[in-house]
């Protein structure tokens, strides 16, 4: 195990439950130190979980499909939720291992993994810190999960790190707005109450250029909204593509 500094004391999570935790300690002495573990939303836990079913058939399952299609070899999934994707990836993925710290998510993603098309391993982690050597996969896959991470840059940098030079990130995410309007809305929701009730999700972040800054190339970005009807919400606009790790795995610790 890497001895990177917990991510989780300084940035105002409130997860410093212990004074064991001083921040120095790594992510596995943390999960010993504090009283709970760094990501815990049971009751977003289970209402996400009620809810992938309706999303996919209003058309997640169709970009959970777009995310995944082509993909070869070996995968980490990071932040795999109830493993809603696990059904999607194709026959040309070696093995999957799916990286998820909220415990009753992992435990559906756990039975899901059972009945997947591929080899998947579910695992306790956090994308700040995966549990994996350099270079160990082929592609990486976040979906919903990189406006969740507690910090987005240390997340990339880690999915980063693990990926095999030229390895493909691909990420399906809601993002910042362009409409400087909804920009406002949703620096407000993400000042106030959004995170708190959705899984430390904030709908504002601009994801595309954090995925740049982390050492990737962007080869594939599209831009669309979902669900595309009605109204546009905080959260409509996503993004779907691909990237490349081409620049030199950076020291994170
Ligand atoms: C909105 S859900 C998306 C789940 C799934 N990827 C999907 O597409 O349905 C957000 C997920 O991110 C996970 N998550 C939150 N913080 C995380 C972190 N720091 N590292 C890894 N996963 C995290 C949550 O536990 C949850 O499973």
């Amino acid at each position: 195990m890497r001895t990177a500094p917990c991510p989780f004391v300084t940035n105002g999570h409130g997860l410093n439950l212990a004074a064991a935790c001083d921040g120095v300690r790594t992510m596995n002495e943390c999960h010993r130190g504090c009283m709970k573990p760094p990501v815990s939303h049971p009751l977003f836990a289970r209402a996400y979980a009620c809810s992938t079913p309706a999303m996919d058939r209003a058309g997640a399952a169709e970009h959970r499909r777009r995310l995944l299609m082509r993909l070869t070899g070996r995968v980490i999934e990071v932040g795999a939720g109830d493993g809603a994707n696990f059904d999607h990836y194709p026959a040309g993925v070696t093995s999957v291992l799916a990286v998820e710290p909220e415990q009753y998510l992992r435990g559906r993603a756990q039975q899901r993994a059972a009945r997947a098309p591929v080899p998947i391993e579910v695992v306790d982690g956090v994308a700040e810190q995966l549990p994996v050597s350099n270079q160990d996969f082929d592609a990486a896959v976040v979906s919903l999960v990189l406006c969740s991470v507690t910090d987005q840059d240390q997340a990339l940098r880690e999915l980063h790190r693990v990926l095999a030079s030229g390895g493909q990130l691909r990420f399906f995410e809601h993002v910042r707005a362009e409409s400087l309007v909804l920009r406002r809305v949703q620096r407000l929701l993400d000042a106030t109450v959004w995170p708190s009730i959705a899984g430390g999700c904030h709908t504002g972040r601009d994801t595309a250029a954090t995925i740049g800054r982390a050492g990737f190339r962007i080869d594939r970005l599209h831009h669309f909204r979902f669900p595309d009807v009605g109204l546009s919400l905080p959260t409509s606009p996503h993004i779907l593509g691909a990237a490349s790790r081409v620049s030199p795995v950076r020291d994170t610790g």
